[in-house]
This record gives structure tokens, C-alpha cells and sequence, in this order.
């Protein structure tokens, strides 16, 4: 009988990703997937590890886990727990200690090996396994052709790993040295999502425009000529790729956004903090003024460009002129859309152990202020897209019958209520209202926009 597996994702899209492959990986132990812990016989969690109490968070689930496992066991009935991702990273033996009846512990770089260790966790019942090593070879080199069925909007992974070492940061530690995959690699996992049902593929990285693959030629392509030769993949109509870092946004990947119609006009691309100050204790080795200009030529080239960042604000020493200069920063760019985070300690990364942290309130105070600018950006940029006509691609079908879900240019979820939309259209749509966080709008032609759309 086949087995069922749960796994549960937390934070960024790359553990989305890898949680596919992991159930690729396990398709061939017979495990199928199971849409809920309570009727699964493995549990995995795949785990972030990027803001506080994360790892907290995961033991108060594992203990949650450990009874339905004593269930299980006083059944006669096989139950194991997997702890993936980047707590089982920066835990490893850790978590077997604080959580003994913990089957697996295993490593984002380790998660092609799922099959052996499941095995070995069989063979010693009760012990736990752990694998967090950094192998020298590729995972991507040992994950099976995935068949699992496709969604419209698909996420590929190009790049992994950080060599930044922002000094906030936990990436560099527990996803490893930057490494790229092939050119050739990432085309053929393309072009069968595109086989399987893709419309949109957005590649991703911890610092995806790092990418440095090994080209067909032997010699390293960049994310911008990556992303033409995917532009030539028949039936892939949209590209995106996040998240980078401002310093490695070079001359061939601005030229791809005036160049490549395929890919979109919105561009998630973190800034942190509008201080050089905070900037120079952060290690974001930038100042402020280096990524207005960079934003110049990004808009430059792609006039309606759309942006999107990360903000961290109380990092430790920031004083009210550093929070202010991220301020004007941010009125200076104008934002799409915008993730804004309260600086928190990580254990091990340098800026947990600076001084003048800053007290938890101060924090509160600037977060809040810092989201309402924000948000009014965000609202005035949805409300200036009411009455446009835009190329909405539809990748889910709506809360209502009749009604579907579509993603603008500019990642924003579009609703509209048209029982003709079949899950991979691209159509033109009239925006006729915007949300917070959405917008809502009507097809303006019946016929189904099947060649490219220039957004
Ligand atoms: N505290 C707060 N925010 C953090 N981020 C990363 N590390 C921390 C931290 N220690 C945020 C950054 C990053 C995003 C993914 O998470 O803004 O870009
Ligand atoms: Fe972390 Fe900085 Fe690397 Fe981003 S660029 S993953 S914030 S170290």
C-alpha cells in the first residue's frame, strides 16, 4: 500500500521549491502525498530560519508531531518525523537532543539523500539521523525528472547559497557557499515545466542574480543571458527571478529587462536600509545613492519597471537620522509593494553581538511608521492601474465558481469573474478596482491571447 507524506513548508520560496523535490525524491520509496499530518506516515517539516523564534516555533510543532507519533506507535504503525531546511541546518545534532523521537534531521543540501536516510532511519528506530553536510557535489545532480503535476506559475531554482555575509543575515551559514547550476540544466528543468503546464517560471536564489552557471561553451553566463536563451523556450510566456542583491545587478541583466519581452516589469530588489551608515555595518557593501542610480538605469531601460524590497529597521546603532534617511529613501524610489522587518539577533551572525542594540519599542515606532509609507505606496500604485488594460496570466481558479485568479506584470493578484478563463490564459484585462493587496477587473476581449503579450 503506498505510504502518505506530509510536508509542511515555512518562509521563502526556494523552500517551496525544494518541498517539491523532496516529494519527487520520495515518490520512488512509494510515498504519495498526504494533504495533512493526521493522515500521513512522514511528516516533514522544511524549515526558515531567517527572523526570531523560528526554531521555537518548530519544536512547539514537533511536539504536536511527537504524540500523534506515540499514537501511531502504541498502533503497531509506522510514523516518521523529518525536520528539513534551515533550522535542521543550523540545529543538527541540536535538534535530536531537544527532541529525541526526531527521525530525520536533514540539511538543505542534503535532502537528495532523503531516500537513504529514511532507510537508515528505519534500520535504527529510535536514534535519529542527521545530515547537514555541505557535499561537493550538486543535490541537483542526484533529484530525479520530476511528473508531478505542474502549476501555471513554477519556481525553478538556478543559484543557492550567499557569499555575501550581511552581518544581519543566516542565509551564508546554513545554505552554504554560492553555487550555480548549469545553463543546460536549468533549460531542459524549464522546458519540461513548460511541457507539464508552465506559463511562468520565476528563478530563484538566495542571491539569484550571482548566478554564474557553466554554459554549454564551458564558459559562465550570467542570470541576464540565462534568462534569454529561457526567453526562447516556445510556450513560456513570463520570466521572474528573486531575490537579488543591488551589487550584482550588472550591465547584461539591466539590458535583459529593456530586451527580453518575456520578462516582467517588476523587480524584487532589497535595499535594507537608506543609511550608509546602517548600509557599512550591515556589509551591504552599497550606499544609498548607488541604488538610486542603479534604479536609474533599471528604469531606464524598463520604463514601467515595478519595485519591490526588504527593509530592516533597528538594526543595531541605527538612530533616528539613519531610520529618517531610509525614509527619504523610500519616498525617493516608490515602491510597489514591500517587505519591512524589525531587525532581529540571529545567533552566530555578527550583528548579534554589536552593541547599542536598539530597544524593542524603538523598533515597534519605526516599523509602523515605515509600513504606512509603504502601504500608501503600495495603494497608490494599485490604484493608478484602475482603468488599464493589462495581460493578466491566470494560474488559479478563484473562492467563487465562475471566478478566476490571474497575476498582472506586476505580481499583483487580479480577480476577475469570467466562466470562459481556462488556468493558463493570458488575456487582456481591464482593471475596474483595486484592493489592498488585489485588484479586480474584467476581460476586455473574448480571445484567448496565446503569442506573447508585451506587458
Ligand atoms: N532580522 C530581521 N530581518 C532579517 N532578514 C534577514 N535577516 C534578518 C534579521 N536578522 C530579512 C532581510 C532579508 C529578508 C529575506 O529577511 O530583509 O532581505
Ligand atoms: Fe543574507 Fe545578505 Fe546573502 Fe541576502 S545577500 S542572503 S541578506 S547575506
Amino acid at each position: 500500500m503506498a505510504k502518505r507524506v506530509f510536508i509542511k513548508t515555512y518562509g521563502c520560496q526556494m523552500n517551496v521549491y525544494d518541498s517539491a523535490r523532496m516529494a519527487d525524491v520520495l515518490a520512488p520509496l512509494g510515498f504519495v502525498a498526504a494533504d495533512d499530518a493526521a493522515d500521513a506516515d512522514m511528516v516533514v517539516l522544511n524549515t526558515c530560519h531567517i527572523r526570531e523564534k523560528a526554531a521555537e516555533k518548530i519544536y512547539s510543532e514537533l511536539g504536536r508531531l511527537r504524540r500523534l507519533k506515540e499514537e501511531r506507535r502504541r498502533a503497531g504503525v509506522e510514523f516518521l518525523i523529518a525536520v528539513a531546511g534551515c533550522v535542521a541546518q543550523a540545529e543538527g545534532e541540536e535538534m535530536l537532543r531537544r527532541a529525541p523521537f526526531v527521525d530525520i534531521v536533514c540539511g538543505p543540501q542534503a535532502y537528495h539523500r532523503l531516500p537513504a536516510l529514511v532507510a537508515r532511519a528505519r534500520a535504527t528506530p529510535g536514534q535519529g539521523v542527521v545530515d547537514t553536510d555541505f557535499p561537493a557535489d550538486s543535490k541537483f545532480d542526484f533529484l530525479p525528472e520530476s511528473h508531478a503535476p505542474q502549476g501555471v506559475a513554477a519556481f525553478l531554482s538556478v543559484q543557492e547559497g550567499c557569499d555575501k555575509f550581511c552581518t544581519f543575515c543566516v542565509v551564508p551559514y546554513t545554505r552554504g557557499a554560492e553555487a550555480s547550476r548549469p545553463v543546460v540544466a536549468v533549460i531542459d528543468e524549464a522546458r519540461r515545466m513548460v511541457a507539464r503546464g508552465a506559463r511562468e517560471i520565476t528563478l530563484l536564489g538566495q542571491n539569484v542574480n550571482a548566478y554564474r552557471g557553466e554554459g554549454p561553451d564551458g564558459s559562465r553566463w550570467g542570470l541576464g543571458r540565462l534568462i534569454g536563451g529561457l526567453a526562447e523556450i516556445d510556450g513560456l510566456l513570463r520570466l521572474r527571478y528573486t531575490t537579488s542583491h543591488p551589487r550584482d545587478m550588472d550591465d547584461d541583466l539591466i539590458a535583459a529587462h529593456r530586451n527580453v519581452a518575456a520578462l516582467m516589469p517588476f523587480l524584487h530588489l532589497p535595499v535594507q536600509s537608506g543609511s550608509d551608515t546602517v548600509l557599512e555595518r550591515m556589509n551591504r557593501r552599497h550606499a544609498a545613492d548607488d541604488y538610486r542610480r542603479l534604479v536609474d538605469r533599471l528604469r531606464a531601460a524598463r520604463p514601467d519597471l515595478a519595485l519591490s524590497s526588504d527593509f530592516i529597521v533597528g538594526f543595531p546603532g541605527e538612530s533616528d537620522a539613519d531610520f529618517d534617511a531610509t525614509l527619504r529613501l523610500v519616498a525617493d524610489i516608490g515602491y510597489a509593494q514591500a517587505f519591512s522587518f524589525k531587525y532581529s539577533p540571529r545567533p552566530g551572525t555578527p550583528a548579534a553581538e554589536m552593541a547599542a542594540q536598539v530597544p524593542e519599542q524603538v523598533k515597534a515606532e519605526r516599523l509602523a511608521r515605515l509600513q504606512s509609507l509603504l502601504r500608501g505606496q503600495q495603494d497608490d500604485f494599485n490604484r493608478a492601474c484602475v482603468g488599464r488594460v493589462m495581460p493578466i496570466l491566470f494560474d488559479r481558479p478563484g473562492r467563487r465558481a465562475g471566478q478566476s485568479l490571474g497575476r498582472s506584470p506586476f505580481l499583483q493578484p487580479v480577480h476577475v469573474d469570467d466562466p470562459t478563463i481556462e488556468l493558463g490564459d493570458l488575456r487582456p484585462v481591464r482593471i475596474r478596482a483595486a484592493q489592498p493587496n488585489s485588484l479586480a477587473g474584467t476581460v476586455v476581449s473574448a480571445a484567448v491571447v496565446a503569442e506573447r503579450v508585451p506587458a
